[in-house]
Order: C-alpha cells, then structure tokens, then sequence
C-alpha cells in the first residue's frame, strides 16, 4: 500500500482541534482509495516554547526534509512576543524548506454566504500564488538610533530574479495545467516601486512567452483589491510577491464566505510541502470546539491532490461541497455553524 509520511504540527490555539479533524477526513479518503497516512506528532509551539526556550531545534528540520509532507494547523499565542513564533516556527520552516509558493484558492462553495452574495460558485473560482522566500518577509534593513527621535529604519523587499523567475515559472505552468480560463494575472505596484516590480514585468513577460496559449493579465495591487470583490470572474490565476500575496488572500478568504473555508499550501515542487488552514490561532476560540475545521480539512484535500493523490483529493473535496450545498451548515463562522468543530469533521468524514 502507498504510504505518505506526513509530519503534523498542531500548534497553537485552535490548531490541534482543527488538525484533529482534518486528519479523521484524511484517513477515512485514503482508507476508500486504497492509501495510507503515517502521521508523526510535533509538539512545537507556544507551549513547548514556554517551557523549554527551544522553537524548533535545527535536528527537527532535518527530520522534516524526510517527510512526504506536513499538515500544520496554527501558529501564534498572545503569552508570546508577537512575531517571534511566526518568524522561528513558520517563516523559518518555509525559508528552509525553500517552499517558495504559497498556492492559496479562492472558490465558493455552493451553499455557502458570502458577502458578495449576488454572485455563484461558478464565479468565485481563483487561486493566488504567492512568492513566499522573498520580498519583504526577508527581514533585511536595520534600525539606528533606535528608541529615540531620531530613530531611522529601513526594511527591504528583495526581489532576486532566481525568485521571482521560479514563481512566475510555477504559476504559467499551473495556469495551464488547471485548464480554466487560462488567465495569468500578475498583481503588483510597478507604478511605484520601480525597481522590484520591474523585473517581475520583465521576467513575466520572457517566461510568459513560452506560454502562448496562456492570457496575460496585469493589475495593480489596489485595482486587484477592487476587482476581486467587484468582479471576481475576471480571475483565473493570480501570481504576486510575498507582502501583497499576503494581504490579498486575506481579502480572497472573506470572498469565498470567510477564513473558516479558505486553505493554503506552502509549496516546494521538488522538495517538502507544509498545508494550512490560511487562518491563524484564535486563541479566544481555544478549546471550546467551535472553530471551523472546514478550512484544514481543505488544506488536507490539496496536501493529497499535491502528493498526487488526486482521487482521495476529490473525495474529500466532493464531500465538502455535498454537505455546505445541503444547506445544513448554518454559518461558516466559528461558533454559529449550528455544529462543533468535531461534528462538522465527523459530517465530512461520513460523505468521504
Ligand atoms: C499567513 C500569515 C503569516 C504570513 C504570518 C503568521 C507570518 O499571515 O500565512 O498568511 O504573513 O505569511
Ligand atoms: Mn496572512
């Protein structure tokens, strides 16, 4: 029997329920499709963090980069410095693994509510690639006379053309591959930053024309914003940098109902995919059962289509949409779905 080693890292606030359920949805796919997963728990987080002093030791990335893959849930706890456990935990597991995308859909599921609720499923079906080792996640620049008045920063965006080649590379191979509308769209803000975003022009134009029968698309970030919630059947496939990737699939998650729905892979394609809910802990939900799993289960569904379980992807993808288009899951909020968390993972499962 095929076996995936996934490496799983709950991790903080709402994390190890969300991850619990996705991992039931999980076996049950791959118990139909005649595959397995091996799960190794990793306990590293807030709360080892507070104990040990220790993030994530340098031995445990090495064990990492022997995986097939990783399913994370949330990272973050407001017991510890804000950044600190984004920066050691998660930034430094998709810097080292060198998941250089972040593929983040944006679909409406039928049934689901959104705010832009004139619109149907069929027109809300985009996915953003973000570039996710560069730009201004490098943490370059530097602070002098801190503390006082004349306090002066810098923080820079790098944008190698190694960098910005590969994603642009990864995201016209995708676009051709999902065979939609066949639009590449690049979101940036050449008009202004005219260093940067210049060769992402350039080089979206060298490596587009190896793809004549992809349509290219450009926007500005702000536009981009405007357009994803006035018109977004324009999108197809979206490729832009880390900061405004960042920001827009934050915008692209409350277009398709919320972050209770939206997933993300952080992307390596020769090496160790990590899969997440795009949501963070929500510590006030700790706990309490109530947080929406829908988005991690999601996260497992691409983990397998990645892996290129694609059949055990499409099972647990078809459950999802049978069961919000029932009309029974009243909410995709946490807390208002009229199910536990639990419950709404015991559902999915029971359609796989
Ligand atoms: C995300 C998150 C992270 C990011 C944070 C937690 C560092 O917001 O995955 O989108 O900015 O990339
Ligand atoms: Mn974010």
């Amino acid at each position: 029997m095929k076996t995936y080693r996934i490496g799983v890292l709950p991790g903080d606030g709402v994390g190890p329920e969300i991850i619990r359920e996705g991992m039931k949805v999980l076996e049950e796919a791959c118990k139909k499709e005649s595959v397995k997963c091996e799960f190794t728990n990793y306990d590293f987080g807030a709360e080892r963090y507070l104990k040990t002093n220790e993030v994530l030791p340098d031995s445990a990335l090495d064990e990492f980069k022997k995986l097939d893959a990783i399913y994370l849930g949330a990272v973050g706890d407001p017991r510890v410095r804000p950044g600190l456990l984004e920066k050691e935990l998660l930034l430094r597991i998709r810097f080292t693994l060198d998941q250089y995308i972040n593929l983040r859909p944006c679909v409406l599921y039928p049934g689901i509510w959104t705010p832009l609720k004139d619109k149907t499923f069929n027109e809300i079906d985009f996915v953003v690639i973000r570039e996710n080792t560069e730009g201004l996640y490098c943490g370059i620049g530097g602070v002098f006379k801190k503390g006082t008045k004349d306090e002066t920063t810098t923080q820079i965006e790098l944008n190698t053309y190694k960098g910005v080649e590969r994603c642009i590379r990864y995201a016209f191979e995708y676009t051709k591959k999902r065979n939609k509308r066949k639009k590449l769209t690049m979101v940036d803000k050449s008009n202004v930053l005219t260093y940067g975003h210049d060769l992402w022009l350039r080089v979206f134009d060298q490596v587009g024309a190896d793809f004549s029968e992809v349509q290219k698309d450009h926007a500005y970030v702000d536009a981009a914003c405007m357009w994803m919630v006035k018109n977004p059947e324009w999108f197809d496939v979206i490729v832009t940098n880390n900061m405004f990737g960042d920001i827009i699939t934050d915008l692209g998650a409350m277009v398709q109902g919320g972050l209770g729905v939206a997933a993300g892979g952080n992307i390596n394609p020769n090496g160790v995919s990590m899969f997440e809910p795009i949501h963070g802990s929500a510590p006030k939900y700790t706990g309490k059962n109530v947080i929406n799993p829908i988005a991690t289960i999601a996260a497992g569904a691409m983990m397998m289509e990645t892996l290129g379980e694609t059949k055990v992807s499409e099972r647990i993808d078809h459950s999802i949409r049978a069961l919000l288009s029932s009309g029974k899951v009243k909410s995709m909020d946490a807390g208002k779905m009229g199910f536990s968390t639990s419950e709404i993972g015991d559902l999915v499962t029971k359609g796989i």
